[in-house]
């Protein structure tokens, strides 16, 4: 009798915010970037996708589904980490016959997360990792997490971070293979396990200029881009590392902004200009300094991505400061865990910036620095290759 087992592996992966940008691809195809960058890792507790990988003899077809819909594999980039993995396998199946083909089998591929889609947080990067990490999971492949951060680098540039906890560099290379571009991890998060984020967010719509599309038109347009990839990256990379290295906060936080802000102005400088930031995203940059300002030395960091998100690192120390200063504005919402109800902090903001932030922000998110993925026995598949859903 033919073999219709349902093989099964599942794996959860988290989001992570870097703190020195990638923007810009140098080959789209194998999306190899332009600059090296750097990220924290958040915490699975409140920010992860937790995907199953199976296969059979009885499935018909690759299928994904995203928080219970149907989603499109076929995509370039898809595509691309599905042959690398099962080409991963098929190699380790003709050097041992006794294994299982599992690399000529259909993919039935199960994804959730554990936040809402709502909260307008991008979610391809821990998609991906997910992704990545559960099918290689599948296949017993003997990857490391750096060897498994290229094929996830061609799914979505960012997600290649997420396959590590803590402090986590993804190196630009140089090779015209790309094999040389990969994640590595700078720090685990056990080495500074001090470090928050508190994540404003500013709109759950989708975003106006998508990641992919906005870096190539800045490549192609702006010519502040070119001294952000040649002077500027490199000497925040530096900095970054010797940062978390020494635990230097202040160190940190200014980098981090510095860095956000050159991003944002290359974006600027793209033309026609993209604007990812907002007045909401600007009073949240406002109010850090007011933060900093009255603790008289640097105790936050704000930085966006391409959205108008605000994330804000401090460390665990001061966060009476920082979640007090902004909890009175935003009581309302939902987000806020029972460490922060309550905290009011002697920060004054300017009433635009208070009244900004007050109608603008539509929920918090409190998480801190995490660990990367997770191998878990929560299947998203029942044994008979049905998908199942936790949050139902
Ligand atoms: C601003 O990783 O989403 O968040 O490789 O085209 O999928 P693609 O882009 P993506 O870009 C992320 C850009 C960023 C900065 C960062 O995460 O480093």
């Amino acid at each position: 009798m033919a073999d219709t087992k349902v093989y099964r592996a599942s794996t959860t992966a988290p989001v992570n915010i870097a703190v020195v940008k990638y923007w810009g691809k140098r080959d789209a195809k194998l999306n190899l970037p332009t600059n090296s960058s750097l990220s924290v890792t958040l915490s699975q507790a409140d920010l992860r996708t937790l995907t199953t990988a199976s296969c059979s003899t009885a499935f018909q077809e690759d299928v994904l589904l995203l928080n219970g819909e149907p989603s499109d594999l076929g995509g370039a980039r898809t595509q691309a980490c599905l042959r690398e993995l099962r080409d991963r396998r098929a190699a380790l199946e003709s050097k041992d016959a006794s294994l299982p083909k599992l690399a000529a089998m259909r993919l039935l591929l199960v994804s959730e997360n554990n936040f809402p889609t709502a909260a307008g947080l991008a979610s391809s990067a821990a998609g991906f990792a997910a992704l990545v990490r559960a099918i290689a999971d599948l296949y017993e492949l003997p990857s490391s997490p750096t060897e498994l951060s290229l094929i996830a680098r061609q799914g979505s540039g960012s997600a290649c971070r997420s396959l590590f906890g803590g402090y986590v560099a993804w190196q630009m290379g140089s090779q015209a293979d790309g094999l040389d571009s990969q994640a590595v991890e700078v720090a685990p998060a056990s080495h500074w396990p001090e470090m928050r984020a508190l994540i404003l967010v500013a709109s759950a719509a989708k975003k106006g200029v998508s990641s992919t599309s906005g870096m190539q038109q800045t490549v192609a347009t702006s010519g502040l881009f070119q001294q952000r990839i040649a002077d500027v990256v490199p000497r925040n990379m530096k900095s970054m590392e010797d940062a978390v290295a020494a635990r230097d906060f202040a160190a940190f936080a200014e980098v981090t902004m510095r860095d956000s802000n050159s991003f944002h102005a290359t974006c600027a400088d793209t033309y026609p200009p993209i604007f990812y930031m907002n007045d909401i995203s600007r009073a949240a940059v406002r109010a850090v300094e007011a933060i900093n300002a009255a603790a008289g030395k640097t105790v936050a960091a704000y930085t966006f991505d391409a959205g108008p998100n605000a994330v804000v690192y401090y460390l665990e120390e001061n966060k009476d400061l920082i979640l007090g200063a902004f909890y009175p504005l935003l009581e309302k919402l939902d987000g806020w865990k029972d460490g922060a109800k309550g905290l009011k902090s002697n920060v004054q903001f300017d009433e635009a910036v208070s009244s900004t932030i007050t109608s603008g922000v539509s929920r918090v998110i409190m998480t801190g620095v995490g660990e990367g993925p997770q191998k878990t026995d929560v299947y998203l598949v029942s044994e008979d290759g049905k998908p199942v859903s936790t949050s139902a």
